[in-house]
């Protein structure tokens, strides 16, 4: 393998997000608040055979897990054909899907054939008027079909998002670790990120995941830790760990897992293997720093995008500078983009 994806601190990179559309309909309150987006970048946009070029390339750096993202990844026409060329790709092994679940269930099964192995699904309430508010206009029946339809197609892993909101869905918390008492399902509670412009509400509306722990003992459940418990990379994530964030848990005799993202509290950038594509085309080394390298002058010649993929690493800091106390304090945003243009 030529030139592998490893930077100064020795961190090893075999995940890639990219993001296929900044272009969203829905506006989450975390997210993008408002209305559903404008692709700003509409001509920017990467072509199915750039973002397979790009990934032939990465995947001749050791990468073996795409997952794709948006804005809402699902309004980019005809994904299950750029779904079918990645899969295609010697190496990859694992492509995930994080959506929010308005187009996805009557395409699950299509897409499961072309070849997505996971589904990521973002449902941040159970009560179906809360729903639409956090969201913008979302639909709770749609969501709720998208993830029975996603169960049914087979794929390896669907797991649901809920971002975690103080004053907004915390009163939800016990229903949503119940779902995981009943059902298989993976729930994972992420921490609230100050990125983009919403500082102010993030000021109230942040809460540690943490707290999710604290609830099960007040209950009295017990739980066992399952799986990635957010160890450094040299014990747990070796160079063939593709795992994301997540530290999981179950509750015991639970028929599901339920999982914690702490970029905030509890940074886990030790252990990190991703790298980010935005919808125009630009390398992003780490989700909350600032520094992006544009690929697309080099999309037609491999060596000179593993050079921007090697340069871009080369600077990747240690750790992001998302803390509480900064955050408190800062008057302006620290990411220059919005979330919704880097795809989480
Ligand atoms: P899996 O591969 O299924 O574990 O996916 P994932 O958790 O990496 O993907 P998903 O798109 O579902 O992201 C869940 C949350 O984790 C989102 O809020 C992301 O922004 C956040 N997240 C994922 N990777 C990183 C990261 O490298 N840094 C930070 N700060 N947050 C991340
Ligand atoms: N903080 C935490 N998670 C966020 N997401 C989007 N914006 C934020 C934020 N500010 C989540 C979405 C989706 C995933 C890609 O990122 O809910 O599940």
């Amino acid at each position: 393998m030529t030139d592998r994806l490893v930077d100064s601190f020795g961190r090893v990179h075999n995940y890639v997000r990219i993001s296929v559309t900044d272009l969203c309909n829905l506006g989450c309150q975390y997210c993008r608040p408002g209305s559903a987006l404008s692709c700003k970048v509409k001509s920017e946009l990467l072509s199915f055979d750039q973002l397979t070029a790009v990934v032939e390339a990465l995947a001749h750096m050791g990468v073996t897990k795409v997952r794709l993202t948006g804005g809402e990844p699902l309004l980019r026409p005809r994904l299950e054909s750029l779904i079918g060329r990645l899969s295609g790709i010697k190496g990859i092994s694992r492509i995930g899907l994080t959506t929010n679940g308005m187009l996805l269930g009557p395409r699950a099964s299509l897409l499961r054939q072309a070849g997505l192995t996971d589904v990521n699904i973002s449902i941040d309430s159970l009560v179906p008027e809360r729903y639409a508010g956090i969201t913008g206009g979302g639909d709770f029946n749609r969501v709720i079909k998208s993830i029975e339809s996603s169960c049914k197609a087979g794929f390896d892993k669907v797991k649901l998002n809920v971002v975690l909101m103080h004053g907004v869905n915390d009163d939800e918390i016990e229903a949503f670790l119940k779902l995981t008492i009943n059902y298989p399902l993976f729930i994972r509670f992420i921490e609230y990120m100050p990125i983009g412009d919403r500082i102010q509400a993030w000021r109230s509306e942040y809460m540690p995941a943490e707290s999710i722990l604290a609830r099960c003992e007040e209950k009295g459940w017990q739980i066992e830790p399952v799986g990635n418990t957010g160890q450094l990379i040299d014990s747990l994530h070796g160079e063939n760990d593709i795992s994301g964030p997540a530290r999981y848990y179950r509750i015991a005799g639970a028929a599901g897992e339920f999982g914690l993202i702490s970029p905030v509290s509890r940074h886990f950038c030790e252990s990190c293997n991703r790298l980010r594509i935005t919808a125009n085309g630009c390398v992003k080394p780490c989700l909350y720093w600032n520094e992006e390298w544009d690929l697309k002058p080099y999309i037609d010649d491999e060596e000179k995008l593993r050079h921007v993929f090697l340069q871009s690493l080369a600077g990747k800091p240690l750790r992001h500078e998302m803390t509480i106390a900064k955050e408190e304090t800062s008057s302006k945003p620290h990411t220059l983009r919005q979330m919704s243009q880097i795809g989480g």
